[in-house]
């Protein structure tokens, strides 16, 4: 029997330092694509997916995001009895126990944040979303991955193809067979040296998985850049559960950089019916005016 995915992990405990000053004092979860902060998307995507109860990993100086999925009293108050629609605020309320948190008190991997929900998890399989891949498809790259996993179990992990040169950034696999957009794996390695990739086929940051990989986390063996990680504890499950890469139909914005943070939100704001018009206006103009070095008066 295929149990149903209900929780989902979603590790925020990142210092974000590539996207510091910003994230001295906020968490890089909470900046904003348009005019959602980027954890709601990927909240958003868990939820749309049928996920009932989020777990967040979160560390040190990210009360933020606990704080704005929570009801914010004051605010609802005022705003009510000036008139306002308190409907802007719906996706950022939590129902009563839908978000619960963890603490992962030393920055030590992937791995190690999600290893810190296992207690949550229990003996279920689960999501985890990496909050800074920003997924954008219809149905959205969770709610794929989901049907894909609903018919054939076992682990499922989102899969994108990038070009070579990149592979040495990302969790890689080595293919097998394919069955339409599901390709199983038959090995995994974490952040490759150049010219070593088994593929060309990354992991963007979206997992199925069954929760007897807590039990190979709890080994806390060190992988890539000295950290616990997720990969490899994946790696060692194949052979013994099934494991399946999904290939996602629609885009990905890799929003811990500065310039992937201004695509993103380029690309949501083109898609917006309210704003996408003077975006557009402004970008063709800025544009042609500036033979490419951008509009430096604007
Ligand atoms: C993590 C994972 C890696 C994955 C990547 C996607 O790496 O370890 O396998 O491909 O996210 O963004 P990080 O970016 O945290 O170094």
């Amino acid at each position: 029997m295929i149990k149903r995915v209900r929780k989902a992990i979603f590790p925020v405990a990142g210092l974000g330092t590539r996207l510091l000053p910003a994230t001295k004092s906020i968490p890089k979860e909470m900046i904003t694509v348009v005019d959602r902060p980027l954890i709601q998307y990927a909240v958003d995507e868990a939820r749309e997916a049928g996920v009932e109860q989020l777990i967040f990993v979160t560390g040190r100086g990210k009360a933020a995001l606990v704080d704005y999925f929570d009801v914010a009293f004051e605010l609802e108050a005022t705003m009510s009895s000036k008139g306002k629609n308190l409907d802007v605020l719906a996706p950022s309320r939590a129902s009563f126990g839908e978000i619960v948190t963890v603490r992962q008190q030393q920055p030590l991997g992937l791995g190690h944040a999600v290893w810190c929900a296992r207690e949550i998890v229990g003996d279920e399989p689960f999501a985890v979303l990496l909050p800074d891949e920003l997924m954008l498809g219809k149905p959205n790259c969770l709610k794929q991955m989901v049907e894909a996993y609903d018919r054939v179990g076992g682990n499922v992990v989102a899969a994108l193809e990038v070009p070579e040169s990149e592979t040495h950034q990302y969790g890689v696999i080595d293919p097998g067979a394919s069955d339409g957009r599901l390709t199983e794996i038959r090995g995994m390695v974490e952040k490759p040296a150049p010219g070593t990739a088994p593929s060309n086929i990354m992991l963007p940051g979206r997992y199925i998985l069954q929760p007897e990989v807590m039990r190979e986390l709890d080994r806390q063996e060190t992988g890539a850049g000295g950290e616990i990680q997720l990969t490899d504890a994946m790696a060692r499950l194949i052979g013994r559960q099934p494991f399946n890469a999904f290939l996602f139909d629609g885009r990905r914005h890799d929003c811990g950089s500065a310039a992937g943070f201004v695509i993103a939100n380029l690309a949501m704001a083109l898609e917006r019916e309210d704003i996408a018009p003077s975006v557009r206006d402004y970008l063709q103009s800025s544009l042609s005016r500036s033979d490419g070095e951008g509009d430096r008066f604007a």
